[in-house]
């Protein structure tokens, strides 16, 4: 059953006040109308137009191919349908490395598409990109642990913070997002005490995506929580599927198929007939369309 909506839209403050409330933040990806329709009527907080559009939308490998453009086009899809929920846009790998006039114009172009908010990858070493765009007034977001537009720097898609220092670093790049004016940052693929150490320390919300309970908030990926992933992608074990619905739509396109080819579809009803003098005068048999149907059905055994 849908959750009821927050009476109006959802702003960055709105998400920085729930801090220490104990009412856990929802933010859900979505990349195009009918996806953010869907977590925007399921009563989530935020929508995250994740530039994991790049692998679960676009086919690719990782999420360094899609550029601001791309992102803009995406982020206006999913406004255009006027969520309660926050749009948060991510910057796009470059989008924010390059220099502050550049960094500023990238996060201007994603709230001219309808984003409220941006996120942006990266701790203490993006803090000047942060205070870039912060000071053109756009509120963002942070995101640490694993962030996946460093895969090459990374090594692969890897737990972060498993050692000690590493863990220690978590946490000052996070005090150092939140001190810089960041408004919630993103805790990704880190142990739970880690993500429990962070949310202890820092004074804005967390929304984890495998880090465990200790957040503030949870952000899942729409088409992994929904089961929309291909056969043979293994999924993180961090990820819930609720849903089977890939299995669903080609259950239902056979069905189309099928009925294509049984003559079953279209019906008469799903038919705009003319007139019978029309017809006639057109030199054409009355009532053609459910013949097929018929034929179809005598053959049948059943
Ligand atoms: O792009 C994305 O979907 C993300 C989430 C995994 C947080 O950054």
């Amino acid at each position: 059953m849908a959750a009821t909506p927050p009476a109006r839209r959802v702003s960055a403050p709105d998400v920085r006040a729930r801090k220490g409330t104990g009412e856990p933040l929802v933010m859900v990806t979505a990349y195009d109308a009918p996806s953010a329709r869907t977590v925007d009527a399921a009563g989530a907080d935020m929508i995250l137009v994740g530039d994991s559009v790049a692998m679960v939308v676009l086919g690719h490998e990782d999420t360094l191919s899609v550029t601001t453009e791309d992102m803009a086009h995406h982020v206006a899809a999913v406004a255009r349908t006027r969520p309660r929920a926050l749009v948060v846009g991510d910057l796009p790998w470059l989008s924010y490395h390059v220099g502050r006039d550049e960094t500023v114009r990238n996060a201007a172009a994603l709230v001219r598409a309808g984003a409220g908010a941006v996120k942006l990858e990266g701790g203490r070493k993006r803090l000047d990109a942060v205070a870039a765009i912060l000071d053109a007034e756009i509120p963002v977001m942070g995101h640490i642990g694993l962030t996946p537009q460093s895969v090459h720097a990374l090594g692969g898609f890897k737990v972060q913070g498993k050692q000690l220092d590493a863990a220690r670093a978590l946490v000052d790049d996070a005090v150092a997002l939140a001190e810089a004016g960041c408004f919630a940052i993103v805790l990704e693929a880190v142990p739970d005490g880690v993500a429990r150490m962070v949310t202890e320390t820092v004074p804005v919300p967390t929304i984890g995506i495998g880090a465990g309970r200790h957040c503030d908030g949870q952000v899942l990926v729409w088409h992994d929580l929904l089961g929309f992933t291909g056969a043979d992608r293994r999924l993180p074990k961090f990820v819930r599927k609720y849903a089977d619905l890939e299995l669903a739509a080609v259950e239902a396109l056979a069905a189309f198929v099928d009925d294509v080819r049984g003559g079953r579809f279209p019906s008469s009803a799903e038919t705009y007939h003319m007139t019978d003098q029309m017809a006639e005068a057109l030199g054409l048999d009355a009532g053609p369309v459910e013949a097929p149907v018929r034929r179809e059905r005598a053959e049948s055994p059943q």
